[in-house]
């Protein structure tokens, strides 16, 4: 993928579709599937939640996606400019800045998790795996890195440097070469830590966690957390697969490239949650760890594998790539619409977002035990989760109810479909986006601002 010139008429294009679908699967596949997905889960109890975590990405996700890939393609525009393209004169082109800033709400957060996968790779590159590790050497270590200020701000902002030196550069040739051999490495290793993790003594009671189903667990919260993972894995509700498509060749079929896209995603996330619960319960740990679960439980399991520190090493590096492709996303919305609709240089734009976000982002690094005015922040949650749940659950989903409005009903879904190319489903897809894409989504508000009221 190419970076989109300032003018409009001359944006760069995936040369093909395999191109496109990893640029849109590295955007998707990231700390979301890895970090964000088991700990959710572990948090609203497992089976429940995963059932209807995979009912809203087949029945909301995919609609959606298509959505959005659609709208883009046919304005060929970021997501302001997507609404002002078709209904100038509306209050339309705010849904796209309300993306614009979930954005960069999401990438202030973002970075600091993103930063916590750097420090581990230090630590694994100097050895701290090699021998066994225990669940409490494990949780003593997670403490030391988080609790540094410096350490997380520090690493926040290296990778903030890092994403904005391939987003001003352009998302050209190293990424995408990068992407295309690194991210099925990335898959195999994954399989290799599940099938390690599913032998280890007690697993199943991580499989009954994670597909036992129980109703009685799932909260308002719980709901509200399922359907903001589903968006939030599939990069939903912010326009960054507005902007994706609008790099698109207009010959592609959007639905094949699309299903591809929420399929592998779904698939890595299932292979997190494999990887992570089996060994947990293996362990003897709590599943409703919160945010360090992941990277409290792997440890666990690396010095259990013939040249278990090289595991160590190949993973955290490969979950930094993949955070590293997602974060790029995240930047590119906001610069987009500060090239396309301001008309600033995208250098320019780099220089003064990237700041900016690190300034966002300091709170959220000292929030997991530094500073204790950050670490509980509001009703006894840390900067972090706060921002995690503003603008990965809410504002995504509010900006996957409004762009399911305005293509359904407003632009509407004629003109999506014929956008979309031969798709023998575009009955089915029609009603979903039109009815239960808003209603279900503004239940599942409407649920969870009422159970906010009712506490
Ligand atoms: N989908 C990414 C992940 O799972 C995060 C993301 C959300 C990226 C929204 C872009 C937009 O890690």
């Amino acid at each position: 993928m190419h970076a989109p010139p300032s003018d409009p008429n001359k944006r760069g294009a995936f040369g093909s579709r395999l191109g496109f679908i990893l640029a849109a699967a590295g955007s998707a596949i990231g700390l979301g599937n890895i970090w964000r997905f088991p700990y959710t889960a572990g948090e609203n109890g497992g089976g429940a939640f995963v059932l209807l975590y995979l009912v809203f990405v087949v029945a909301l996700g995919l609609p959606v996606l298509l959505a959005e890939l659609s709208l883009g393609r046919a304005s060929k525009s970021n997501p302001v400019g997507a609404f002002k393209r078709f209904f100038p004169e509306s209050w339309w082109p705010y849904v796209g800045g309300l993306g614009v800033l979930t954005g960069f709400g999401i990438l202030a957060f973002y970075v600091v998790i993103a930063g916590w996968s750097l420090s581990y790779l230090g630590r694994a590159l100097s050895g701290a795996f090699d021998g066994a590790m225990t669940a409490e050497q494990s949780g003593a270590l997670f403490n030391e890195i988080i609790s540094s200020p410096l350490e997380t701000v520090a690493m926040a902002a290296v990778f903030l440097v890092l994403t904005a030196s391939v987003v001003r550069a352009g998302v050209g040739g190293g990424i995408e070469l990068a992407s295309k051999i690194l991210m099925p490495v990335f898959f195999l290793l994954l399989l290799v830590l599940a099938g390690r993790s599913l032998t280890l003594p007690g697993a199943d009671k991580g499989i009954d966690f994670l597909f036992g189903t129980d109703f009685s667990k799932l909260s308002g919260q719980g709901i509200m957390s399922a359907l903001g993972q589903a968006l939030f894995s599939l990069s939903l509700g912010m326009g960054a697969m507005i902007t994706y498509g609008s790099y698109l060749p207009d010959k592609e079929n959007l639905p094949v490239a699309g299903a591809a896209v929420a399929f592998f995603d779904t698939l890595i996330a299932m292979l997190g949650g494999l990887i992570i619960f089996p060994a947990l319960f293996s362990q003897g740990m709590e599943p409703a760890g919160g945010p360090g679960l992941v990277f409290v439980v792997l440890p666990t399991i690396f010095h259990s594998l013939p040249m278990g520190s090289l595991f160590a090493v190949a993973f955290y590096g490969l979950l930094s790539i993949a955070a590293l492709t997602s974060t790029i996303s995240l930047l590119e919305v906001v610069v987009a619409y500060f090239v396309d609709e301001k008309g600033w240089d995208r250098s320019k734009a780099v220089m003064l977002i990237a700041p900016a976000t690190l300034l966002l982002a300091v709170p959220s690094a000292l929030s997991q035990g530094a500073v204790g005015f950050f670490s509980k922040f509001i009703g006894g949650k840390g900067f972090l989760d706060v921002q995690d749940i503003l603008f990965g659950n809410i504002s995504l989903s509010v900006g996957a109810l409004l762009i399911s409005v305005f293509v359904g009903w407003k632009w509407g879904a004629k003109k999506a479909l014929e956008e979309m190319g031969d798709f023998s489903l575009g009955a089915i897809w029609s009603i979903l986006i039109r009815f239960a894409c808003p209603v279900a989504v503004g239940a599942v508000l409407v649920t969870y601002v009422v159970g906010l009221f009712g506490e």
